[in-house]
């Protein structure tokens, strides 16, 4: 961006994203406005670049020997998903939707991994006749299906047990591991695991473990403690006589969504990383086949994702201002506070339509869907948004079309575009006005 507008958050987060032009920001060449004149508003616009930023600042901190994995749950668009299948980097998945997804991006099924609970009979039986890298297991009932489906199939199906570690996870804003959960195998029962798998070579090849704890982790410390124990527990697993070729660390990095969040000091994992994790793998004759995987969603692309939604109202209410956009929690429910935060703060925002002139005003920015909890944010500090006017909300390239409730209130479901090497592709069109009509039947007379 030529000339920064002001100095807040939003600011470097749209430096990544575009310059200005006029008053607007432009995108590799293309107006916010032009943009919402081709799809409609409101919508998603992701930058390819910024996501291969990504890659390429996670491959210099963990070394090209560790393989990067996108959890296609963050996103699930297939352009997205094929900038990084073209990059190199894997995919991890956690239903037959995005086994669809992964297959249209182009990912090859040995760079695909399967995890998650829940995996229906159907999806096992899916994933097995695609040839898929790896399924990690979740229960010791989820190991015996695989097995069940692989013969069924007369296929050999490579596997990795999740493990549930058995102490408390420290760092992660979304706990998923440590305790009781519904996540992976409890530690205690890993041997009762590989036993089942020695059993049944014909079906399964257990190939190692993975551990995920959790979500928005920015501890670095905690991160680098728990990859050491899950070094410590692919070790354990090597002693009961697997042959440890696979060592999923998980992922879970965190973004600093609201005021006050720290960054990720990803330079500081990558000091970590080297002497305490991969010096270590290298150095253990228990692990001398093993090859790291480290699955990120959110780090990978929600800085290069921002919502452009339209100014349709402004108003005042007894001396708050309110900005009423066409978009709100239907197709952004991440950034209205309404996904398990625990706390509602706003997403970074602006007005995109105007980047230039100072932003003097406080208001509550909120969208169409007739309830107080659709809320941007209150005491925003805002350049005047004029009705029509563009906002964008950062950090929106991950949790946000895919996690969102899309059919309440009825609008049509957002666009979403991609801007790759000065090329605007529409990777989704505007949703049908009639379709929440035409995927439905009226009673018969
Ligand atoms: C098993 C697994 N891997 C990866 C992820 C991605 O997490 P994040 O987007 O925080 O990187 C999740 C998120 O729920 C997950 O459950």
């Amino acid at each position: 961006m030529s000339t920064p507008p002001r100095s807040d958050r939003a600011t470097p987060l749209l430096q990544r994203l575009g310059d200005v032009s006029g008053d607007e920001l432009v995108v590799e060449g293309h107006r916010v406005s032009a943009i919402a004149e081709q799809v409609g508003t409101p919508y998603f616009l992701y930058r390819g670049e910024v996501v291969l930023q990504q890659v390429r600042a996670l491959r210099e901190a963990l070394g090209a020997d560790t393989e990067l994995y996108f959890s296609i749950k963050a996103n699930p668009s297939v352009g997205l998903c094929q900038v990084l299948q073209r990059a190199g980097v894997g995919a991890e998945l956690a239903s037959i939707g995005e086994l669809r997804v992964s297959q249209a991006a182009g990912f090859s099924p040995e760079r695909v991994l399967f995890a998650g609970p829940g995996k229906t009979d159907r999806e096992l039986d899916e994933a097995v006749r695609w040839g898929i890298g790896a399924i990690n297991v979740e229960s010791l009932g989820e190991l015996e299906r695989v097995i069940a489906t692989a013969r069924r199939q007369g296929r050999r199906q490579t596997v990795c047990l999740r493990i549930n570690p058995r102490e408390q996870v420290h760092g992660a804003q979304m706990r998923m591991g440590g305790g009781p959960t519904q996540f992976g195998l409890d530690e205690e029962l890993m041997a009762q695991a590989v036993k089942l798998a020695q059993a049944a070579p014909d079906a399964v090849d257990l190939a190692g473990l993975h551990v995920y704890v959790g979500s928005q982790m920015v501890d670095i410390e905690a991160i680098i403690t728990n990859w050491e124990h899950v070094l410590a527990l692919a070790e354990a697993l090597a002693d009961l006589g697997v042959s440890v070729r696979k060592i999923d660390l998980g992922g879970g990095f965190g973004v600093p969504y609201f005021d006050g969040q720290p960054e990720f000091d990803l330079a500081a994992l990558g000091r970590a990383f080297g002497p305490r994790i991969a010096a270590r793998v290298k150095a253990s004759p228990k692990l001398k086949d093993a090859h790291l995987i480290v699955e990120l969603g959110r780090y990978l692309v929600a800085t290069a994702g921002l919502y452009v939604t339209r100014v349709v109202d402004v108003k005042e209410s007894r001396g708050t201002r309110y900005v009423v956009t066409d978009g709100g929690m239907n197709h952004h429910i991440t950034a209205t506070g309404n996904f398990g935060q625990v706390f509602r703060k706003a997403y970074p925002m602006a007005n995109v339509s105007n980047l230039r002139a100072s932003a003097d005003l406080t208001a509550t920015v909120v969208g169409p869907c007739c309830t107080p909890l659709d809320q941007f944010g209150a005491k925003l500090t805002l350049v005047p948004p004029r009705r029509g006017d563009l906002l964008g909300v950062l950090y929106s390239g991950a949790y946000g079309y895919s996690a969102s409730s899309l059919g309440f209130l009825s609008h049509p479901s957002p666009a979403e575009v991609l801007v790759l090497d000065g090329r605007l592709h529409v990777l989704r069109e505007v949703g049908a006005e009639d379709a929440v009509v035409k995927s439905q039947r009226p009673l018969e007379a």
